[in-house]
């Protein structure tokens, strides 16, 4: 795939996967690794470069996470970006001085040396600071490189041990050259080449697919998302027909879009799909439940039982293959009991049983979302389900609060169907990271002609956002919402009622249930 990697130890910044992502975008493979990770570990994986993050903690805090000291004599080129710097300087001697307030926010970074860290680099340029210590005296064998009013030593380094320090973030948009110093950090000092592209993760990936599966059969749950769709075109790829994909129907989808996916995949690409049409199992199990952990728990269920008893009929299937993304399995935030690990989990209805004694395949647990969706496009995915907004596993069932009913179902996905419709007609779909419709499960009066009206009431919720962790509702044009809203009370029998949600998350969350 790519021989040059570097390693990212992550003491605990919300930027960690940014900083993997802006790597990766300048060509070069990354991970991302716990502080705790073994000086023995880092040689074995003979890293080109090392990049310790930004944290929340202090140096002088009892309980920060801490440097082995022989990290920094292990000849391999080290960057360290904000607690990542100050660990480096208090490790070899420097001094780090203890804040009485964090700086937080844009600062003009002046550069007082020539580097190689600099080339092409402005010599005044916006820094984002987000810090409350600082260093004051580099250790010996370093210089300062750069300054800001308030931080007199910005940037640090010691050439000719390839080791630097940077007191603000460059991996973040705010930072103006920040791409440049990375840059020149990886294919300067730690001497990258760049081998890290999607074409050549495709070939790769195609390679390891094949050798690994052999002649067996391989069975994937396609949903009709970006992730399993992608999944199923790089086995695809490697090994054709040896793979056969599943698709539930769960009755609980958006309308046309069972449909849309078997169009796709069956019509265009000519997979072998097994397309179950399992509505009814899944209804007659949610009827008369209302409670949302119960939804999704019975879904969930359902579908496992279901996927099971069609992935039997697969005579010689031994593998399982999953849409798996890197973002799943880094487990280093963890380490700092971060809420952000465990979010995600809980949403995972699709979990399938040990019992099935399938092997797991996971040909995209190394990449990261727009590396998938590179790939997607690489592999002629269309556009329409690369740029799908996320879709949650219990589908519409988690739209509907209360029961769900067939005519409940009707309802909500006719809405839906006509705020999609309008969203995309609009040019906002593609502006938003999700938006969908909820039925409320509370009836109104209205008037219609010279009747009262009783009748339900639907949500429109569109959000934007960067990563579903939280988001902001989408500020929609009035004309939009007021064509949306006519369109579906004009439309939609037994909808009387339109509002749009206006909260953002936290402390609301994007789905409503
Ligand atoms: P919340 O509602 O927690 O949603 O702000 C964050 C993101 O997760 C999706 N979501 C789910 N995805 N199963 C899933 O696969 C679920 O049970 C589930 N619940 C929420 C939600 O659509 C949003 O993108």
């Amino acid at each position: 795939m790519s021989d040059e990697l570097i390693l990212i130890l992550d003491y605990g910044s919300q930027y960690t996967q940014l900083i993997a992502r802006r790597v990766r975008e300048l060509s070069v493979f990354c991970r991302i690794a716990p502080p705790t990770l073994s000086i023995d570990e880092i040689r074995r994986l003979a890293p080109s470069g090392l990049i310790l993050s930004g944290g929340p903690a202090s140096v002088y805090d009892a309980r920060a996470p801490q440097a082995d000291a022989r990290l920094f004599h292990l000849g391999v080129p080290t960057l360290g970006i904000c607690y990542g710097m100050q660990l480096m300087a208090q490790q070899l001697g420097g001094h780090v001085t203890a804040a009485t307030e964090r700086e937080y926010g844009k600062s003009v970074v002046r550069i007082d040396a020539a580097d190689a860290l600099f080339n092409g680099s402005p010599r005044r340029f916006v820094g984002w600071m987000s810090h409350g210590d600082s260093v004051t005296k580099p250790p010996p064998g370093f210089r300062a490189l750069a300054h800001t009013d308030s931080t007199p030593i910005a940037v640090m380094g010691d050439p000719g041990r390839k080791l630097y320090g940077l007191q603000f973030h460059p991996e973040v948009a705010h930072t103006e050259g920040g791409a440049v110093l990375l840059k020149n950090f990886l294919y300067n000092v730690c001497g990258c080449t760049g081998q890290w592209t999607m074409q050549s993760f495709i070939e790769a990936s195609v390679e390891q697919i094949r050798s690994r599966v052999g002649t067996a059969k391989v069975v994937l749950g396609l949903s009709g998302g970006v992730d399993s769709s992608v999944a199923a075109l790089l086995v695809h790829q490697a090994i054709g027909d040896q793979l056969t994909c599943i698709f539930i129907d769960n009755g609980l989808l958006r309308k046309g879009e069972r449909e849309e996916v078997i169009g796709t995949f069956v019509g265009k690409f000519h997979f072998v799909v097994d397309a179950v049409d399992a509505g009814g199992r899944f209804l007659d199990r949610l009827r008369g439940v209302t409670d949302p952990e119960q939804k999704r728990k019975i879904i969930g269920e359902v579908f496992v039982r279901v996927f099971e008893e069609e992935a039997k009929k697969i005579r010689g299937a031994a593998l399982l293959a999953q849409g798996t993304l890197y973002p799943d399995v880094i487990e280093s935030r963890s380490v700092f009991g971060g809420p952000s690990a465990t979010i995600k989990t809980h949403h995972n209805v699709g979990g399938l049983p040990q019992e099935m004694q399938l092997q797991l395949l996971e040909p995209l647990k190394e990449l990261f979302k727009d590396e998938v969706r590179a790939v997607g496009k690489l592999l002629g995915l269309p556009e329409a389900i690369l740029g799908r907004h996320p879709f949650p596993g219990p589908g519409l069932a988690v739209r509907i609060l209360g029961e769900i009913t067939e005519e409940r179902l009707r309802m909500l996905q006719e809405a839906d169907r006509r705020f999609i419709e309008e969203l995309r007609r609009s040019g906002w779909y593609d502006q938003v990271w999700q938006a969908f419709a909820v039925l409320l499960p509370v009836k109104s009066v209205g008037v219609m002609g010279d009747e009262r009206t009783y009748e339900h009431t639907i949500v429109l919720r569109a959000v934007t956002s960067v990563d579903g962790m939280t988001a902001d509702w989408a500020r929609l044009p009035a004309e939009l919402l007021e064509r949306v809203s006519n369109r579906i009370i004009n439309e939609v029998k037994g909808v009387n009622r339109v509002v749009y949600d206006i909260s953002s998350k936290p402390p609301a969350t994007i789905e409503w249930e």
